[in-house]
């Protein structure tokens, strides 16, 4: 199969599908008119489609030849953004853009189904294509594993087009490859009372200050110089008036890891200084820790895979990119790579803003190398 010819064949379809949901962005678990939109293009093709609730769907394509099962997996949603592209296909839903190129993935995954199907016969094994929702707020991966659409999966795979990157450039690495993210809030109870006689209250606003400085010395002092990690406290929240000793204060932060070890022993880091400085201060505190996306771990053989399919589809070896930073984001994809190995890639985009910018575009012409990577990667990964 010439995954190449097949991407340059499918390139002006590609386009105007990816055109067509950019016009039309949708949040997260709202996806309703892209569900339905992917699913009438896909029963278009053959497919008997499954739905997922509320939004996302999946569909099999079931080669000629026995084997196994392999997944390629597209995120559908978009943000909340007020896009000012000025794109002649850009959003017409007020307030939400495809500003982080779910449009493109999309898209790129509908360009390989086309060529999957249309060379089924050749194919050994079935090819699973997962169209997710709600990869923004890292709730649609979880939420589509429960309802079975790993089952009989032995492979996955993913890609992210980077807005920033030249067209053309694909990069992959075994390992840990996206931060996980999880988040907290810190309740911290004072007793309130008149801002000229602040001895007859505790001030929960001077205590929650001090415990926002002291959660800084967890990354700092606590962790090993090389293990990246991140504390943000993002939110303060106090008092009710100037002349009040606050008796209330929230903090509200994120926290990224890089090691399902390290992660694992946050909450007790957090909540032994919060608890610790809060009673310095005669206050209380408490906290709420949500364990919300882990690490997405490459595994070894699945990269493998991805990095010989890559190879066989950039036209220069060169722009297989081995140097990108490390970056402390998420991606929802890792909830799927402790169930099966998976592994995920980075596809260039030729654009001139960041994802999730309301002037975000990318280079078109980028499509085609993530079509071919698709196709390529899933009959690499069949006959692995
Ligand atoms: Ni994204």
């Amino acid at each position: 199969m010439d995954s190449k010819q097949l991407a340059a064949q499918l390139q002006e379809y590609v386009v105007s599908f990816r055109r067509e949901l950019h016009e039309h962005p949708e949040l997260s678990n709202q996806e309703f008119w892209t569900t339905d939109r992917i699913a009438k293009e896909l029963e278009g093709m053959g497919l008997t489609v499954r739905r997922f609730d509320p939004t996302g769907v999946c569909a099999d394509i079931v080669g000629g030849k026995p084997g196994k099962m392999i997944a390629l997996r597209a995120d559908i949603d978009a943000l909340p953004v007020q896009e000012d592209t000025g794109l002649p296909f850009a959003s017409k839903n007020e307030g939400v853009m495809h500003a982080c190129g779910h449009d493109t993935h999309a898209a790129m995954l509908m360009g390989a189904t086309k060529a999957l199907v249309s060379k089924k016969d050749e194919l050994a094994g079935t090819v699973r294509v997962i169209f997710q929702p709600a990869e923004e707020n890292v709730t649609g991966a979880r939420m589509l594993v429960k309802q079975g659409v790993l089952d009989g999966v032995s492979m996955i795979f993913g890609q992210h087009i980077a807005g920033m990157m030249p067209v053309g450039a694909m990069s992959t690495a075994a390992g840990p490859s996206a931060a996980a993210s999880d988040h907290f809030v810190i309740k911290v109870h004072g007793k309130s009372c008149h801002g000229a006689m602040p001895n007859t209250g505790a001030d929960a606003t001077l205590a929650a200050a001090n415990v926002v400085c002291a959660l800084q010395s967890i990354v700092s002092r606590e962790i090993a110089p090389a293990e990246p990690a991140v504390v943000t406290v993002g939110q303060f929240m106090s008092g009710t008036a100037k002349n009040v000793v606050s008796g209330e204060a929230e903090l509200g932060g994120t926290v990224r890891t890089f090691s399902r070890e390290l992660r694992k022993t946050m909450p007790e880091r957090l909540e032994r200084i919060a608890k610790q400085i809060a009673a310095a201060y005669r206050c209380t505190a408490e906290l709420d820790y949500d364990f919300s996306v882990d690490v997405l771990v490459n595994d070894e053989a699945a990269t493998e895979v991805a990095k010989g399919a890559i190879l066989k589809v950039i036209d220069d070896p060169k722009m297989f990119l081995t140097n990108l930073p490390r970056q402390m984001g998420a991606e929802d994809f890792a909830e799927y790579t402790p169930v099966v190995p998976g592994a995920f890639a980075i596809l260039g985009g030729g654009g001139e803003y960041p994802q999730h910018s309301n002037h975000f575009t990318i280079d078109e012409k980028s499509l085609e190398t993530g079509v071919a990577f698709l196709i390529q990667v899933a009959c690499d990964a069949l006959n692995s």
